[in-house]
């Protein structure tokens, strides 16, 4: 069964701003003869520019966001950290090769996943990945995922909550970075060895050069000024080629929110240690509101972007217990203190309300290009929560109607997605389509959910659509959509 519903929709705006502010800021004269004043030449506002990262091989403007100075800037950080040999460090746990990345002061900042060393990728370190790979390669992977693209789906999920103004996504880019830690081939770094080597040596020919030079020339001041500022601003060469000779890696490098826990934690305390009774009725009703309101944007971004891996490890909550000042005897405040260590008190002062956030972390597995198959649903693990059996709110509405519901905004953003997408060397334009034929497809749904006064639950019990761009009758402005159930029962019933 199809229906034909024709949309306007104005396809005229699409800019790729991502390259278009690289530096113009290379006209300075190169002299050959250095009059060396080492001055910073990077604008960081935080970063001592003694320690400027030296860029081997690397594409100088890849890492570079003129639309997000900020965003640059941390990357920049993690190069620096890099250069200094403060590495990456492989996260533990999970199946792929996932890194926390950290400045130049050991903090950690973001988390990175290269391509190569996504679940099934090339040069995915983790055994049992690749025991799956090889025991059962029919069943290997998401038959309804484009293999090996979950970096810029953690991108897409970035790109997707910001345009929505969510806030629950960390800002997520797609970047690249070289590491020792990362997992190479041992060709790779044996060739990685050989070009420190020959850097190495040639920058120290270089120094002696330009030093003989001076010396032959007999101009002494100019000489010990050289050799002075060479050394200030390369104290220690053979840290500074950390970067150099090994290939860089391609992945998403996504912000570190500090103070999150993984939402099962939470969710379990929430249920054994329910909030102390006086308190709960103080606050439990503004607390279930704040979080209802939070888990609600997960909801909506989950379903937009279908994502296919969202277990209550995969979202993270940060809860700031409040903070209370109880009287004493002669009734002056004596102490901040936790809740749960004084619920028997009577008199309570609130001093700082709960706070309650939700970070969607681990986007990777999401934008399918055909609907999951019946039997393997991948459902969304939040479906099974109390609040998401409560109507959506009117906040959600308020937020989410008026650019959803609007062809021109959903065009936009799927044109934003293509820029991003296409960037992948295994970009194929008809099965990105077909992506966002589906994630048409959930908005329609999402939409018309909000409209009715639905509930996450209902939601989700909604028969899967697609909706398909009509192929032969678009001009330059205007597509055509045709909308399409999915030919089968709903993929998630399980209640
Ligand atoms: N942006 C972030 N901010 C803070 N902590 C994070 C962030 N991203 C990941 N983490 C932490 O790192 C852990 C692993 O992250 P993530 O689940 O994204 O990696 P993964 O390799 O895909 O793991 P898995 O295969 O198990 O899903 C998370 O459980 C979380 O504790
Ligand atoms: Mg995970």
């Amino acid at each position: 069964m199809s229906e034909t519903v024709p949309i306007l929709v104005d396809t005229s705006v699409c800019v790729n701003e991502v390259n278009c502010a690289l530096s113009d800021s290379s006209t300075e004269d190169i002299r050959l003869v250095p009059e060396v004043a080492f001055e910073p030449a990077l604008d960081s506002p935080s970063i001592n520019r003694e320690s400027q990262p030296l860029l081997g091989g690397l594409d100088v403007s890849f890492n570079q966001f003129p639309d997000d100075p900020g965003f640059s800037d941390l990357v920049w950080q993690a190069e620096v950290a890099i250069d200094n040999a403060i590495f990456p460090e492989r996260i533990s746990q999970g199946s792929s090769g996932s890194y926390f990345v950290k400045n130049p002061s050991g903090k950690i900042i973001a988390v990175f996943k290269p391509k190569d060393e996504e679940p099934y990728g090339r040069l995915n370190p983790k055994w049992t990945k690749w025991m799956h790979k090889l025991c059962c390669p029919c069943c290997f992977g998401r038959s309804c995922l484009i293999p090996n693209q979950g970096y810029l789906s953690e991108a897409a999920a970035s790109l997707v909550d910001t345009k929505l103004n969510l806030n629950i996504v960390p800002k997520t880019r797609v970047v690249k970075l070289v590491s020792d830690t990362f997992n190479y081939l041992r060709i790779d770094r044996q060739k990685a060895r050989v070009k420190r080597a020959i850097m190495e040596q040639f920058f120290f020919q270089v120094v002696k050069l330009v030093s003989d030079t001076f010396n032959y020339l007999r101009i002494d001041r100019q000489k010990a000024r050289v050799k002075r500022a060479i050394m200030e601003q390369f104290p220690n060469v053979g840290l500074r080629f950390n970067r150099i000779g090994l290939p860089p890696k391609c992945g998403s490098f996504q912000l570190f929110v500090d103070g999150y826990k993984d939402a099962d934690y939470w969710l379990r305390r929430f249920e054994v240690e329910p909030l102390p009774t006086g308190m709960a009725k103080k606050f439990q009703l503004q607390f279930e509101k704040k979080f209802q309101l939070q888990f609600e944007r997960l909801v909506v971004l989950d379903y937009i972007i279908r994502n296919t891996d969202r277990g209550n490890d995969n979202w993270l909550i940060k809860y700031d217990q409040p903070s209370i000042v109880t009287s004493n005897a002669n009734g002056t405040a004596a102490a901040h203190v936790h809740v749960h260590e004084t619920a028997d008190t009577t008199d309570w002062n609130v001093v700082q309300l709960p706070e309650i956030k939700i970070a969607a972390i681990d986007n990777g597995l999401a934008f399918p290009y055909k609907h999951p198959d019946s039997w393997r649903a991948y459902p969304y693990h939040w479906a099974w929560l109390p609040q998401a059996k409560v109507p959506f709110s009117r906040e959600i509405r308020e937020l989410i109607l008026p650019p959803l519901s609007d062809m021109n905004f959903v065009q936009d953003m799927c044109d934003d997605l293509h820029l991003l997408f296409k960037q992948d060397k295994g970009f194929d334009q008809r099965l990105f389509e077909r992506q966002m034929s589906v994630m048409r497809g959930q908005i329609l749904n999402l939409t018309q959910a909000l409209k009715d006064g639905k509930s996450p639950v209902q939601l989700v019990q909604m028969p899967a659509v697609v909706v398909e761009k009509s192929h032969g009758q678009t001009t330059s402005r205007f597509f055509n959509f045709t909308q399409r159930f999915q030919d089968k029962s709903p993929f998630f019933s399980w209640c």
